[in-house]
């Protein structure tokens, strides 16, 4: 089994974790695509998960989430499993509603049990927040990519998660909507969310990461922090990955 490298971050783990993953295992097909996956995520900041295809970065992702349960192993979060509202999540693709910008923000903001009195600020806020003023009435559906995954980030902000956690949200995206998105995760940052990015943009790593957990084959292979990862990654399998090798 690879060692885990560069555990360089001793400083993040002595105060309170965030998240421990325990041992985690998620097999399908006799496969174990997430293979005795262990980790801690400090209090603050901005985790990526980062290796090939297939690596089982989404799953992880998932099982952080709860959408999918671990065959062994287990994820504990700081001061017990976060409510529903508590944690929030952004794909690749976003799943918005099928009536306009606006109504899909006011439908989360009712569905957090936002005050009707309070909603039509808050929605003012959110549409300022997205720069979606100019779209909110258009039907979310027919917007492009890089604007619907505005309307999807914003939403996800709408209760000021603790956890957020982000799956190649601007995978595809042009680099104006690219730091749109950025700004808003780092928004979210500043305002107490503990994140967990999954990327392939290197460059979005190094702009928004405290710290990377780098996958391969459902493992752990190196953990470090980002300005060490990307200036001296201590495994071959990142080494390859950063210079563009196909890893097998
Ligand atoms: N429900 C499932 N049943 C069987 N295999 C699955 C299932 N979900 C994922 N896999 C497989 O598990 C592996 C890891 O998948 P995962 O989606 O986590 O990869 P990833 O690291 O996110 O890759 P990418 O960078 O391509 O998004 C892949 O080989 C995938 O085909
Ligand atoms: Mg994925």
């Amino acid at each position: 089994m690879p060692e885990v490298l560069a555990m360089d971050f001793a400083e993040e783990i002595e105060t309170e974790p965030a998240i421990v993953l325990e041992d985690l295992v998620f097999a399908r097909g006799g496969r174990r695509l997430v293979d005795r996956l262990s980790m801690t995520l400090g209090p603050a900041g901005v985790t990526a998960l980062m290796g090939p295809n297939g690596a089982g970065k989404s799953l992880t992702l998932r099982l952080i989430a709860g959408l999918i349960e671990p065959d062994r192993g287990q994820v504990r979060f700081a001061g017990g499993d976060p409510a529903p509202q508590e944690m929030a999540l952004v794909f690749q693709k976003p799943v918005l509603l099928r009536r306009s910008v606006r109504a899909n923000l006011d439908h989360a903001l009712k569905t957090y049990g936002v005050p009707r009195r309070e909603r039509a600020g808050r929605l003012a806020e959110l549409l300022a927040l997205g720069q979606l003023e100019s779209l909110a009435e258009r039907p979310a559906r027919v917007l492009s990519g890089g604007e619907q995954q505005r309307v999807a980030m914003v939403r996800a902000l709408v209760a000021g998660p603790r956890y957020l956690l982000l799956d190649e949200p601007t995978v595809s995206l042009d680099p104006q909507a690219t730091a749109a998105i950025e700004a808003l995760v780092s928004r979210a940052v500043a305002d107490g969310a503990r994140v967990i990015l999954v990327t392939h943009d290197r460059g979005q790593a190094q702009r928004l990461a405290d710290d990377i957990r780098f996958l391969h084959k459902g493992r752990l292979v190196e953990a470090a922090s980002a300005a060490r990862f990307f200036r001296a990654p201590q495994s071959a399998e990142a080494r390859a990955y950063l210079a563009g090798e196909l890893l097998l």
